[in-house]
């Protein structure tokens, strides 16, 4: 009939999700006064190595492995953070046309991540003052501190939290967390996940625990960090936020195939490409005519056709017990 007709089904799905998702405000528990005793270093670090979920995206100098986000050590060609916040404020001043201090810079990128986005990453920084996240005033200071002793001296009189994180808390975890409209199952939500036959088969692409391919991110601690709605909106709408390192690339080789993939790897004289499949493909370099970045994902685009309303909450059920 019409081609251009929106997926309905989707619309409606997002559009349920969004309606029927008010919780009722639960006060936090966190001090929402002036920081409290409780802001120190090491509750900071202990925050960014476990609830704060920090690094689930960041490494820090040789600690850990992650790569969605900046390395906040002295690696991969730069400074510590703390050094860094300095280089990084000057150039916001010059943008802002006023002054700002490394300690504010600090601050902006996690009460505004994506005013400032460094180059070669994307704006996908949680807030991590809002759910699932939902680190109170208190906590956002100590990780705060902790990123200052990164490369320099932790001072807790250079930090002045803004508004929208007192607000948060006292807004409460529950505000803005989106439910699903079906109790789902999510046993069968796992099955579906890792059956390689059925309709879903995400586990040909995404690891979880020790189980599945590589082809997008690994799913372990998904729901850690994103929520309800950000997961559902992955599922059926995968073009719409593309998780960096996952790009997808059509390349035309010079004896003129073109073949698409994630670029999984690249030297000086190779580069590494996976296919939908989970191939990996080695090529030179110099067999590379043309490297086009494409705006669409490499997950299928028609799983709301595929899965029924029923699996579509079974498989997220599954996935909200992955923190
Ligand atoms: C889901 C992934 C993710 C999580 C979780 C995350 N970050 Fe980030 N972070 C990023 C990405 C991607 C960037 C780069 C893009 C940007 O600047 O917004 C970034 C940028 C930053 C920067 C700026 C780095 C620079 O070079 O200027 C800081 C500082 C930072 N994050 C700290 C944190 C802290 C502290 C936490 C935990 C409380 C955290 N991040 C949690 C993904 C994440
Ligand atoms: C053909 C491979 C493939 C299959 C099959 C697949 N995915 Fe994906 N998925 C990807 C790729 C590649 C990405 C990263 C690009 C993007 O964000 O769309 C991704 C991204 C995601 C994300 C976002 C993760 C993040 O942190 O941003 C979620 C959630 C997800 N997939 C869930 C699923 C579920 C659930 C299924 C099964 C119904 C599934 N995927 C099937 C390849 C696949």
């Amino acid at each position: 009939m019409n081609a251009l007709k929106p997926p309905l089904f989707t619309v409606i799905l997002v559009g349920l999700f969004i309606w029927s998702g008010e919780v009722v405000a639960r006060v936090s528990g966190g001090s929402v006064g002036p920081l409290g005793e409780g802001v120190t270093v090491e509750n900071g670090e202990q925050l960014f190595w476990g609830p704060g979920k920090c690094s689930t995206c960041h490494a820090v100098g040789p600690l850990g492995s992650s790569v969605r986000g900046p390395n906040l050590g002295g690696a991969d060609g730069r400074i510590e953070i703390a050094l860094r916040a300095a280089e990084r404020a000057d150039e916001r001043s010059a943008d802002l046309g006023k002054e700002m201090r490394p300690t504010e810079y600090l601050v902006e990128s996690i009460a505004d991540p994506g005013a400032y986005v460094v180059e070669g990453f994307k704006n996908e920084m949680p807030k991590v003052y809002e759910p699932p996240i939902s680190l109170v005033p208190d906590q956002v200071a100590s990780v705060i501190l902790y990123l200052q002793s990164i490369g320099g001296a932790p001072d807790p009189s250079l930090i002045t939290l803004p508004p929208e994180i007192r607000e948060a808390a006292r807004r409460g975890t529950g505000v803005v967390a989106w439910e699903p409209y079906l109790d789902g199952d999510s046993l069968r939500g796992r099955d579906l996940f890792f059956d390689p036959e059925g309709s879903a088969a995400c586990a040909k692409c995404h690891t979880v625990g020790d189980q599945g391919g590589s082809v997008g991110p690994e799913l372990t601690s998904v729901a850690g960090t994103r929520t309800a709605r950000f997961i559902v909106t992955s599922i059926v709408q995968p073009s719409q936020e593309i998780a960096s390192g996952y790009e997808t690339y059509l390349l035309q080789t010079t004896d003129g195939r073109l073949l698409d993939g994630v670029l999984s790897g690249e030297t000086e004289d190779s580069l590494w490409l996976t296919t939908a499949d989970g191939e990996v493909m080695a090529l030179a370099q110099s067999e590379v005519a043309r490297r086009l970045e494409q705006e669409v994902s490499l997950m299928p685009g028609n799983l709301s056709d595929v899965l029924t309303v029923t699996e579509l909450h079974d498989l997220l059920a599954f996935l909200r017990t992955l923190r």
